[in-house]
């Protein structure tokens, strides 16, 4: 059976009560009825017990039913509440009401035959209520959830309302971007998170017109890959999930941008990628080097047999000094490739970076006077050790320089630094050159790329080459007008001789 009602009356008069309670009588559901006549008894039962409704009469005992209300309320007594006043006191009954009272009656017989239906009223009320509270907690806290879940997500979430505006940004934005969200709340993504490069930038706004065209209309674009540069200037690549982000109408009112940072990634796949072109390419040049070798070296000693007749007039004479000059500049290219594709065994050893540095710039001073290059070289006292083949990383690090010294043909400032990068050595040439465009900068480690008259594009390939045998990485910034930095990481030699 069902529970009973439980209706508390709180009640000092006696006909009043009974009229209640002959109301309910004629009514099928149980009701289980209380009665007690003063605000102090009132306090009591309803702290013991649970009552589903309380009848609370203005007229107690020990004062007022409106004092003992906001009693009630004050102690956190939930309950609902129907009041009873004295007919025509409509000011009571006002504030009752404000004291959260669901209805008031007056006391008389009419009123107390119809308190079950405003007992109903009130108890269906009170029930909605609640659910009402439930669902606005369970409201609330869904939100907080989902909020939290969105916010701390690793990747770049962000939303942008029609014009391109950003409207949201999560955490993973501020880290994968460096912007706050106070700084671009409201702003227009295409202003700050597009590459500088021009035409790259143009590139960029051009594919994401064309992909909000297509979300406004309700597509869902999956995993495209885009430029974007962070705050620090750094350029990074992308993975872009963009759908529709739609109001309660189902109107579309913006886009969610979920984004990847696959830098990293890209850049391992490029490298593999030109490892495997490098090591393909280093067996055909191996070959043709291979051939040219022995035909040039007779061609040069025939020269020089040329060379030291006597009876040779003033231009036979030029003219052959000319052919062993150009024979040294191809036996120079073909040592190098024969070098690219074939580097000799490396010998490994304990050095010193600094040093080798410093062995370097001498070899090189000459060079720097000619140019007007000032030289600037910091160096890290006391750097641990690095192993490496010394001709090999001396080979590098002179390629690095010449380069350097190459794209400051009027002059300008070599800057040379090594540190200490946790288990690595760290060595960085950085120039005030002529710098690198960003659609060169993707070609300048791949062999035969070159931007000069007389490079043959070996330089940085064979760099590449011997960095990454000695378990190295190197790292190049650069901006065009301005100047590059190439920096190389040299693991440091661990005490189990690793
Ligand atoms: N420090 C630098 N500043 C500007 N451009 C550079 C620099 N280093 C390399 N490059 C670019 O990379 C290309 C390839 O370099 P490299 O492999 O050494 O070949 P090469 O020096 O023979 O051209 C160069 O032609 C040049 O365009
Ligand atoms: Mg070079």
């Amino acid at each position: 059976m069902e529970r009973p009602i439980r209706i508390l009356i709180a009640e000092g008069d006696i006909h009043f009560i009974e009229m209640i309670k002959e109301s309910l009588r004629v009514l099928d559901d149980p009701y289980q009825i209380e009665t007690v006549s003063s605000g102090e008894e009132c306090l009591k039962r309803l702290q013991e017990e649970d009552f589903d409704l309380l009848l609370l009469d203005q007229m107690l005992s020990d004062g007022s039913g409106l004092e003992w209300l906001r009693r009630f309320n004050g102690l956190g007594i939930g309950i609902p509440t129907i009041f009873v006043t004295v007919q025509g006191d409509s000011k009571v009954a006002l504030e009752a009401m404000k004291e959260g009272v669901f209805d008031y009656i007056n006391r008389s017989p009419e009123c107390a035959k119809a308190f079950p239906f405003v007992a109903n009223r009130a108890l269906q009320g009170f029930h909605l209520m609640l659910e009402k509270v439930r669902l606005q907690k369970e409201l609330i806290e869904t939100k907080n959830f989902l909020e939290s879940i969105v916010e701390k997500a690793g990747d770049a979430i962000s939303v942008v309302d029609l014009e391109g505006r950003v409207l949201y940004w999560n955490e993973g934005a501020e880290r994968i971007y460096g912007y706050r969200k106070e700084e671009v709340l409201g702003q227009k993504v295409s202003e700050f998170l597009y590459p500088k490069d021009k035409k790259l930038k143009e590139e960029e706004e051009r594919l994401m017109k064309e992909l909000m065209a297509r979300v406004l209309k309700g597509e869902v674009i999956p995993n495209v890959e885009v430029r974007r540069q962070t705050k620090e200037g750094r350029e990074i690549i992308t993975n872009m999930t963009l759908s529709p982000l739609r109001d309660a109408e189902g109107r579309i009112i913006g886009v969610t941008r979920i984004c990847k940072d696959v830098t990293q990634m890209k850049r391992a796949e490029e490298r593999l990628l030109l490892t495997e072109r490098l090591t393909s390419l280093g067996e055909l040049t191996a070959g043709v080097a291979h051939e040219l070798r022995n035909p040039l070296a007779g061609i040069k000693i025939n020269t020089q047999i040329l060379l030291r007749r006597k009876d040779l007039s003033e231009t036979e004479r030029r003219l052959l000094e000319s052919t062993e000059e150009g024979i040294e500049k191809i036996q120079k290219i073909v040592e190098d490739m024969l070098h690219f594709a074939k580097p000799k065994p490396a010998e490994f050893r304990e050095a010193q970076i600094n040093s080798l540095l410093e062995d370097s710039l001498n070899m090189l001073q000459t060079k720097f006077k000619k140019a007007n290059i000032a030289l600037e070289f910091l160096k890290e006292e006391g750097l641990p050790k690095v192993w490496i083949d010394v001709h090999q990383i001396q080979q590098a690090l002179i390629n690095l320089i010449l380069n350097a010294i190459q794209a400051m043909e009027r002059g300008g400032r070599l800057t040379l630094r090594t540190f200490l990068d946790g288990e690595r050595v760290g060595v960085e040439v950085k120039d005030t050159g002529v710098g690198i465009s960003p659609s060169h900068l993707k070609r300048i480690f791949d062999p035969f790329f070159t931007t000069k008259s007389e490079g043959t594009g070996l330089g940085l390939s064979i760099t590449l080459k011997i960095i990454e045998a000695h378990g190295g990485s190197i790292d190049v910034q650069s901006e065009e007008g301005v100047g590059s930095t190439f920096t190389i990481y040299l693991p440091v030699r661990r005490e189990d001789g690793v």
